[in-house]
């Protein structure tokens, strides 16, 4: 039996056996050598940030088994609710933008980049949150990276949950500076040239 858990632009994820299978679609558009390198590629670089995710014991799925070929995904099946609906309903959002920006920070610590912090990528399983699809995370040391990683979190708050985004972000910030401490200044001085660049660019 196989259920359907989510059919995005880029990959079909079905729940399978008890867990959850998640598969890089072919693109049409791309060259067919360059499509099947592509996918493959981000089905490792996902795969192995899962992989050190478990070891650090991160809360994100358990990676079961992976097929760089046919750009596959076994992985851990979590059963929670997305965040993006708990926000859309009325809902004590503070603790999950702290959750988040402890998340973020030991991530960061980690010179780990998610890469695609919408609410549709955390789940809360009881009261802990987790962070799922990693399929764009990639692993650097950079002020930079981190910075965007933070202002696309922003981004993807004011696009889906305008009412609640500026306070929850304010929130996941606080407790990103609290848990990386000093190395966070960097990353937020960073977020604010960023963000000031974002501003000119949309010409205001
Ligand atoms: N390990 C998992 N356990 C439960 N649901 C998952 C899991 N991985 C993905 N999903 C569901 O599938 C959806 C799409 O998966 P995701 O990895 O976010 O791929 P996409 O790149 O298409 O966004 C998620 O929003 C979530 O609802
Ligand atoms: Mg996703």
């Amino acid at each position: 039996m196989e259920s359907v858990l989510g059919d995005g632009a880029e990959a079909v994820v079905v729940a399978r056996d008890g867990d959850a299978v998640k598969l890089r679609k072919e693109k049409r558009y791309r060259h067919p050598d360059i499509d099947v390198r592509l996918r493959s590629t981000r089905t490792r670089q996902e795969a192995g940030i899962l992989e050190k995710l478990h070891r650090l014991g991160f809360p994100s799925p358990e990676l079961r088994a992976m097929d760089d070929r046919a750009a596959e995904i076994r992985m851990e099946l979590l059963c929670g609710e997305k965040v993006r609906d708990l926000l859309d309903g009325s809902c004590d959002w503070n603790p999950l933008a702290e959750q988040l920006g402890a998340l973020v920070a030991q991530l960061h610590q980690n010179d780990i980049i998610h890469g695609d912090l919408t609410t549709s990528n955390m789940l809360l399983i009881g009261k802990r949150l987790h962070l799922i699809d990693f399929g764009l995370g990639y692993y650097s040391a950079k002020a930079e990276d981190k910075a965007v990683d933070l202002h696309l979190l922003r981004r993807a708050l004011t696009s889906r949950h305008p009412a609640l985004a500026e306070d929850f972000f304010g929130a996941a910030i606080s407790a990103y500076r609290k848990a990386r401490l000093e190395q966070s200044g960097p990353v937020l001085e960073r977020l604010a040239l960023v963000e000031r660049r974002g501003r000119y660019q949309k010409g205001s």
